[in-house]
C-alpha cells in the first residue's frame, strides 16, 4: 500500500521546501534525509564530506532510507544523490509515491552554486552542474510524476503533488 510521498530530484529543485508544505497540508511527518544525516552525525553535510568522505555519507544516507522506507504516512525529502543507489530507490518505492522535482539549469545554478554546505555544488560552474545533472538524469526517471518548479510557487507544486497522490488512493 502506497502511504508515503517521496521527493527526489537534483539539488536546488525544491525538495525540502515543498516537503515542508506537503507535511503541513497532509499532517504527515517530514523526514528530510539531509537533516537526518546532520542530526545523527552531529556535523554539517560539508563537514561529513570533508572529514569522512562521500562514501561514508552515502552509507549513513542508505541506512536512513532503509529505516524510513518502512514507515507509513510520511513525506520523505531525499538528498539529490539518494537515487545513485538502486536499492534505495527500490525500498522507497515499496510504500512511496515517487515525485521527481525539476528546474532549469539557470535556476538550479542560482539556488545552489554559492551554497557552502553543498559539497557537490559549491563553487561549481553552471557547466559542472549541467554535467552532473546529465549524469543523474536517467536515475530520476523512476518517478511516477515530474514537477518543474522553475516558475511555480511551492504551494502550487504541493497542490499538484497532492492531487496526483490522492488519485492513487481512490
Ligand atoms: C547531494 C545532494 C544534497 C546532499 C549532498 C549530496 C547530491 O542534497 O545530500 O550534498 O549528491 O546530489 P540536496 O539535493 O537537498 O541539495
Amino acid at each position: 500500500m502506497i502511504s508515503n510521498i517521496v521527493l527526489i530530484g537534483f539539488m536546488g529543485t525544491g525538495k525540502s521546501t515543498i516537503g515542508r508544505v506537503l507535511s503541513q497540508r497532509l499532517g504527515y511527518r517530514l523526514i528530510d534525509t539531509d537533516a537526518e544525516i546532520v542530526r545523527r552525525c552531529g556535523r554539517e553535510i560539508h563537514e561529513i564530506f570533508n572529514e569522512k568522505g562521500e562514501k561514508y555519507f552515502r552509507e549513513v544516507e542508505s541506512s536512513i532510507i532503509d529505516e524510513v522506507s518502512k514507515t507509513d504516512n510520511v513525506i520523505i525529502a531525499c538528498g539529490g544523490g539518494v537515487v545513485k543507489n538502486r536499492d534505495n530507490v527500490r525500498k522507497l518505492k515499496e510504500k512511496g509515491f515517487i515525485v521527481c522535482l525539476k528546474a532549469d539549469i539557470d535556476t538550479i545554478y542560482k539556488r545552489v552554486a554559492y551554497d557552502g554546505n553543498r559539497p557537490l555544488a559549491g563553487g561549481k560552474t553552471k557547466k559542472d552542474l549541467q554535467d552532473l545533472l546529465n549524469e543523474r538524469e536517467k536515475l530520476y526517471e523512476s518517478a511516477y510524476i515530474f514537477i518543474d518548479t522553475t516558475d511555480i510557487k511551492p504551494s502550487e507544486a504541493a497542490d499538484s503533488i497532492i492531487n496526483a497522490f490522492m488519485k492513487t488512493r481512490q
